[in-house]
């Protein structure tokens, strides 16, 4: 065994010891649950922590331990877990019926409060998640423009159901993130969409480079093609979406985790022209079925969370977000370990940096990030395994600088990746 293979199974070694009930829930779990999981991205070794509460920025597992919640249900909790408004909208949404077949008051104050943000968005159509508002765009997409391909980043995310679940999807061509000409050269006259995140967020919290949004709905639209702006993970990080930020105008928006307030929850805004195709009044519309559908309690809390979420906490996450990351960066620099965080808003990932380049290829040095995560958990701050953290605004400044602390001690322990 390496110096550096001992140091990860004393950390392995150290997480399990301390942890036998989250064992023995696993145990159970895969007993009923193929792998012990539903949900992929929730599984890491030796096995994961049973959380059983959230409060706040804290989260409690079934061995009693605590952890600073870093993690936020991949960045859909933005105001941290059981925030009083957000429990309060849904309790009294649920306490007077919890789904019917119709629409809901609720509904409307969720779309219109998304429509007067976002300046694109002229309608708006509920789904269940993110990936089901992606899946709902690409038909709209192809059915506007009675064209079949669509144009997505090597990298890039858009849920896991069809078309966009599988790297061989059929009709979906892959082109490297940020690279103009690659787009350029894809944009053959069959192409219906291009989908691009404003930074990429599952693959590794990588921004855009300048310029390179704008230039792709340019292209797009010279082709007759929809630019689809997904905006699942970046809505949170501008009060106008990053498109206003950026002075995008998307035809389709992407939208899903902060809008539900913690609920499940996903949403196709953009064009009336385009979105109209979907209302059922139209003859020969595109039918949107879902019998849950914007979720009156979702609705409810999504509508809460966006309030909250207003100019100045956008602000005030962003600079912290800015803060923690030059504070880890600094903290890993003196522990001799050479590592960064990317960052977009209040989205950040940890990466290794291996002969000077930063590895943001998040299934590259999978050891080093497992260990780092499971090093960090037991300091008791919840990040992901692949390294991507988010802030909430329920962390304080406390948590942060503790946060700080616990990635220098963490970094220290592990070392640089190889
Ligand atoms: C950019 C992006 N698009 C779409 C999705 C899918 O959303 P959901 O998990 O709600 O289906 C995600 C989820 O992580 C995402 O990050």
């Amino acid at each position: 065994m390496t110096e550096t293979e001992q140091t990860y199974a004393e950390i392995r070694d150290a997480y399990a010891a301390r942890r036998p009930e989250s064992r023995a829930a696993y145990a159970r779990a895969r007993r009923w649950l193929p792998g012990g999981e539903t949900r992929s991205v929730t599984h890491y070794g030796p096995f994961p922590a049973a959380i059983l509460r959230g409060h706040g920025a804290t989260l409690t597992d079934a061995d009693g331990l605590e952890y600073v919640d870093l993690v936020n249900n991949y960045t859909s909790l933005v105001h941290g877990n059981a925030h009083p408004r957000l429990v309060e909208a849904i309790r009294s949404t649920v306490g007077e019926g919890s789904a019917f077949a119709a629409v809901h008051p609720t509904q409307l104050d969720l779309a219109e409060e998304i429509a007067e943000r976002v300046e694109s968005i002229e309608l708006v159509r509920l789904t269940n998640s993110g990936s089901e508002a992606s899946a709902l765009a690409a038909r709209i997409a192809r059915h506007a423009t009675g064209r079949r391909t669509l144009i997505v980043a090597t990298g890039g995310y858009h849920g896991g159901v069809p078309p966009f679940s599988d790297a061989d999807e059929p009709d979906v061509v892959q082109v490297p993130y940020g690279d103009d000409a690659a787009l350029e050269a894809a944009l053959t006259p069959d192409v219906a969409a291009v989908f691009l995140e404003p930074f990429l967020g599952a693959g590794g919290v990588v921004p855009a480079p300048e310029g390179y949004l704008a230039a792709a709905q340019l292209a797009a639209h010279r082709v007759g093609a929809l630019f689809v702006l997904d905006e699942v993970q970046a809505l949170r990080n501008h009060p106008r979406g990053t498109q206003g930020a950026l002075g995008l105008s998307p035809d389709l928006t992407l939208m899903a985790k902060i809008i539900g307030g913690g609920l499940a929850i996903g949403a196709v805004g953009g064009r009336s022209g385009l979105l109209e195709l979907t209302a059922a009044t139209r003859p020969g519309h595109l039918s949107h079925a879902g019998t849950f559908n914007g979720h009156v309690a979702a609705a409810a809390a999504g509508f809460e969370s966006l309030r909250l979420l207003d100019a100045e906490a956008i602000a005030t996450l962003n600079a912290r977000a800015e803060v923690l990351a030059a504070a880890v960066a600094r903290e890993a620099a003196t522990a001799g370990t050479s590592a960064v965080m990317t960052r977009a808003g209040s989205i950040l990932n940890l990466h290794p940096v291996v002969d000077g380049e930063t590895v943001t290829d998040t299934n590259a040095h999978g050891q080093w990030r497992s260990a780092l995560h499971l090093a960090l958990m037991d300091l008791g701050i919840y990040t992901t395994p692949r390294g991507m953290i988010n802030l909430s605004t329920a962390l304080t400044d406390a948590d942060l600088s503790r946060v700080a602390d616990a990635y220098a001690e963490a970094l220290t322990k592990v070392g640089p990746a190889a």
